[in-house]
């Protein structure tokens, strides 16, 4: 049970908050508007339509149960040709896997086939010499006086891990880096028209670069996981150009899923550790703490604040009725704080049993969740083991979002 609900619903309330939460300040500090709107109860009334759900457990429940459907396709054509779902950048994102339901997701998510041991391994070699040469750079920098951790490591790691593991040209990084932070607008919360007219710009951009890079790989194959979706994707569609087409979407949604995504938890993660002096004395005194620090940081602040879904039919979800259609907004970040799931919740507390959301639940639960956890627990451990304490010389600048977090500078210092 999470928090009963105290207030009437206040429609004008909900706005406000929701204009707050979607500023640089609110994203500064979302949580005492989380806490706000936890208090108008564990379900309630989005005043665009459709629900909020902060309670950490019917959050969980939603995830796993097979009732709650990704908005795929045939839902969002349902909105309307006027509708934000129906614009370019979201009809592409409607055919990748995560707004797939199955049976057609549970076929594609088994062709994407996952990260095992030595996959794992293989990238855990070059992920710890790219964390090296990042620190290099950084203490190069911090040496001169001072340095941004967001740009000179969080945003770098990832890009390099995945650039590595999918072969893609170093020189062509920056670009889909720069790509990615556009394209995410088409799968924010609300997103105004101007945002969504530069979301379908970035996907037409992002189609033609990997479109090109699926001709590349087919006709020149290697080892590499590209090429090997290919030959999936060849035995299980007899229409190459489908087949072709399928590779796209995967290696598309994967470099979406992964930049942003796991740049957040670098930087958010390291300004867990130079916000309290004491935190970087615990781990360097007890670097077994390294991955509980890390899933703590996913608990405290996770980079995807908010998870959609739709109700396959009508029902009542915490007191509140929900037609079949109608969307549900897990506000995952505030259901983490939910003090009947985690005692003290404001506290980071790597000790804590760990319980989080950050990766989603049942069938969607992240592919790329082992990679995410590589790349964070590396540089997590390389940066006590190689750097002196750090310090955060000011706050960090936030980008104006609400569902995907983007920290956009982490000013530290040597202490
Ligand atoms: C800290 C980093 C990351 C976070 C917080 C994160 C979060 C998520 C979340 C919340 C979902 C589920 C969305 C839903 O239920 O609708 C998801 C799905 C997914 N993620 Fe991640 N992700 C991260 C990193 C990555 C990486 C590194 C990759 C790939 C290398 C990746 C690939 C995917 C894919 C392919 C899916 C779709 C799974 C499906 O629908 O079956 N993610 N991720």
């Amino acid at each position: 049970m999470g928090v009963v609900s105290t207030q009437p619903y206040d429609r004008r309330a909900a706005v406000s908050l929701f204009s707050r939460l979607r500023t640089a300040k609110g994203q500064a500090d979302p949580f005492p508007l989380y806490a706000e709107l936890a208090a108008r109860g564990g379900v309630s009334p989005a005043p665009w339509g459709g629900s909020l759900v902060t309670e950490f457990d019917v959050c969980d429940q939603i995830l796993r149960s097979r009732e709650w459907l990704e908005p795929d396709a045939r839902w969002r054509e349902r909105q309307g040709a006027g509708t934000r779902w129906n614009a370019p950048s979201s009809r592409e994102m409607g055919k990748t896997l995560p707004a797939l339901n199955p049976p057609d997701h549970t076929r594609v998510r088994r062709a994407a086939g996952g990260f095992d041991r030595s996959t794992i391994a293989d990238l855990g070699r070059t992920v710890e010499t790219v964390t090296d040469q990042l620190l290099d750079a950084l203490v190069e920098q911090l040496h001169e006086g001072g340095a941004d951790f967001a740009t000179a490591v969080g945003e770098e790691l990832p890009v390099a891990a995945v650039g590595h593991w999918l072969g893609l040209p170093a020189a062509d990084w920056p670009r889909l880096r720069a790509l990615t932070h556009e394209q995410v607008f088409t799968q924010e919360l609300l997103p105004s028209a101007s945002q969504l007219a530069r979301s379908d710009a970035a996907t037409a951009e992002l189609r033609a670069y990997f479109v090109d890079l699926v001709r590349s790989r087919r006709a020149r194959p290697g080892e590499d996981p590209v090429s090997r979706w290919i030959q999936t994707w060849d035995a299980l569609e007899p229409d190459r150009a489908e087949a072709d087409e399928q590779v796209y979407l995967l290696a598309l949604f994967v470099v979406l899923a992964a930049l942003e995504t796991t740049a957040t938890l670098l930087t958010t993660m390291a300004l867990r550790l130079v916000e309290h002096p004491e935190r970087w004395d615990l781990l360097t005194s007890c670097p077994d703490l390294v991955p509980a620090f890390v899933e703590e940081s996913l608990r405290y602040d996770p980079p995807t604040h908010v998870i959609s879904r739709v109700a396959s039919q009508d029902t009542v979800l915490g007191g509140v009725e929900i037609r079949r259609d109608e969307m549900v907004h897990l506000m995952v970040a505030a259901a983490q704080r939910d003090p009947a799931r985690h005692l003290d919740p404001h506290r980071f507390d790597p000790l804590r049993p760990p319980a989080h959301l950050a990766f989603s639940g049942g069938i969607h639960y992240c592919l790329g969740a082992p990679l995410a956890r590589l790349e964070a627990q590396t540089l997590l451990r390389r940066m006590i083991e190689r750097l002196p304490r750090l310090t955060l010389v000011r706050p960090p600048s936030w980008a104006p979002r609400v569902a995907f977090r983007r920290p956009l500078s982490l000013d530290v210092a040597f202490a």
